[in-house]
């Protein structure tokens, strides 16, 4: 079906067709990053889930391999479901993950590389004598899944954190182990919060306070803080909080005490993200879901659903000492084709100003905006306590500054648009509030798709030029402000921003600062990812 197939992205990873959720056991091997992913082989919906497998060279690139699981044993009959790798210094490749059984109860099983010498890891074998864990005593046989990467602690074992709920309390729990054949669950629980439901795919990860390297999954001390992450079934958004893993007793506090669930990694679609340590380069790398906006009817007839976010680089934000900092990895910008850029483009109160690029559905964005200084003096607020992205009119509601930004993936009449924009508010005590949002409400003419609209406040620093980082790919736009202390992913559907339709513009809805905006824009080529040909790719 060509109908909706200008929604199809081209830098995206995505199977060739059909559905697709989480990231599972991302790994660099033998010159090789490895990416699986939860996949239904016979549909474009949910179901029959089976790990598909994908492997390059440079996380744009990839080669489709064959299905490296699927569900044939009664522990994993009714799903092979999510999980993580774990590199051991001796060289071997232990994947852990969540199969649901012949009776739909959930359990964690051991497989490994047929062949440890083949960089591709093609085949897998599923350890004989699966499951190694059943649900543990109170804990319903459905609230037992995705196991994380191992650590390593200084009292000889593998650890491991497993997401679960008692009630209505979120909770992670962990084991430890020294074969991942047999394992002891720790008293306690890694963390909870009431009121969270079920905890998917947790993940836990040390970040350094001071360098600019990702750390492997292990470390610990005095120069690192831990990072807590879970996926709320409940709302399918992920949230993640800073804190100290405590080596003596294996406890996690979280810096902030009243930080409750945490913060989002993207106030957009963006779910059941995994990180891995790359080996290979020295970073943490995150992996998030971008699941559909339109309906499971559009998805049935487009024959595809999903798509994986473009991995992103996580480090502490040094600055702040409050958020990470999420980066699109370098290699995306060796998509990059020809550019163009644009000097203190003026825009005044009230104003659109179109940005020639030509066609607009593959682009990489880099924009700083500075609004007007004597505006910024003049004026001030009341309310700015109530203001947020959902809660003020999107990006029509007009206010003394702002909002003001990017209409992407919007056609030449200003029919369809979806702007990417900052809000700034001034209270009476001088304070700036700054928000970032995405407004969905004029993104398409059709009616079956999400139309919200998203974001959050972010935070700016005393002299920091308000920022912005956009990844347009035809239905999808990643957007990171700040260098990355706020993302939105936004899935949109134009029916008429389209191919060589679609524009890109600047406005400023704000009543009383006019502002300049500095912007460098690239098209973007398309990605390969492509299936695997033993012949042509070795
Ligand atoms: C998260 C999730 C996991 C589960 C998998 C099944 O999206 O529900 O908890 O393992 O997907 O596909």
């Amino acid at each position: 079906n060509t109908m909706l197939s200008w929604q199809r992205t081209a830098y995206h990873f995505q199977p060739e067709k059909n559905w697709m959720n989480d990231p599972n056991g991302p790994m660099f091997y033998k010159g090789w990053y490895h990416f699986f992913y939860q996949y239904n082989p016979n549909g474009a919906v949910w179901g029959d889930i089976v790990w598909g497998h994908a492997v390059s060279k440079d996380l744009i690139h990839w080669l489709h391999l064959p299905l490296a699981m699927v569900a044939d044993e009664w522990y994993d009959i009714n799903g092979v479901w999510t999980g993580s790798a774990t590199l051991l210094p001796d060289g071997q490749v232990i994947m852990l993950y969540t199969g649901s059984t012949n009776e739909s109860v959930q359990v964690q099983n051991l497989a490994y590389p047929a062949n440890l010498s083949d960089p591709l890891l093609i085949n897998w074998v599923k350890y004989s004598r699966n499951p190694v864990l059943l649900p543990p005593p109170g804990i319903d046989f459905k609230d037992f899944r995705d196991p994380t990467t191992a650590w390593y602690t200084s009292d000889g074992r593998w650890h491991i954190a497993i997401g679960s709920k008692v009630n209505t309390t979120g909770i992670t729990l962990v084991y430890h182990t020294k074969d991942f054949k047999s394992f002891e669950l720790l008293n306690g629980v890694l963390h909870a919060v009431t009121a969270t439901g079920m905890w998917e795919c947790v993940d836990f990860y040390p970040v350094s306070k001071n360098g600019e390297q990702g750390l492997d999954t292990s470390v610990n001390g005095a120069e690192v803080k831990h990072v807590f992450k879970t996926s709320l079934d409940i709302d399918k958004h992920d949230y993640y909080a800073l804190g100290t893993y405590e080596k003596a007793n294996g406890t996690w506090v979280p810096d902030d005490p009243k930080i409750g669930i945490g913060i989002r990694y993207d106030y957009g679609i963006f779910y059941a993200s995994k990180t891995f340590y790359d080996v290979h380069k020295g970073r943490r790398v995150l992996w998030g879901w971008i699941g559909e906006s339109d309906s499971e009817n559009a998805d049935v007839q487009k024959g595809w659903a999903s798509v994986q976010s473009i991995p992103r680089t996580v480090l502490l934000d040094k600055k702040t000492g409050t958020n990470l900092l999420q980066w699109p990895v370098e290699e995306v910008d060796s998509l990059r084709l020809s550019s163009k850029e644009f000097d203190k483009v003026e825009v005044r109160p009230g104003s659109v100003v179109p940005l020639d690029v030509e066609t607009a559905t593959q682009l990489d964005i880099v924009a700083e905006f500075e609004l007007d200084k004597e505006a910024l003096e003049r004026t001030n607020q009341t309310n700015v306590e109530s203001i947020s992205c959902s809660t003020s009119g999107g990006a029509a509601g007009r206010a003394a500054l702002g909002p003001f930004g990017l209409l992407v993936l919007a056609d030449d009449s200003l029919f369809e648009y979806t702007p990417v924009y900052f809000y700034v508010a001034k209270g009476a005590d001088g304070n700036l509030k700054t928000f970032f949002c995405v407004d969905q409400s004029r993104s398409s003419e059709a009616s079956d798709v999400n139309k919200q609209v998203y974001g959050s406040s972010v935070p700016v620093l005393k002299d920091e030029k308000l920022s912005v980082r956009l990844l347009v790919d035809h239905s999808i736009v990643e957007s990171f402000a700040q260098g990355g202390r706020t993302c939105i992913t936004s899935r949109v559907y134009p029916t008429k921003a389209i191919y060589g339709a679609t524009r890109l513009f600047l406005f400023n809805n704000a009543t009383e600062a006019a502002l300049t905006c500095s912007l460098k824009i690239w098209q973007m080529n398309s990605a390969f990812i492509r299936p695997f040909h033993p012949d042509q790719d070795t």
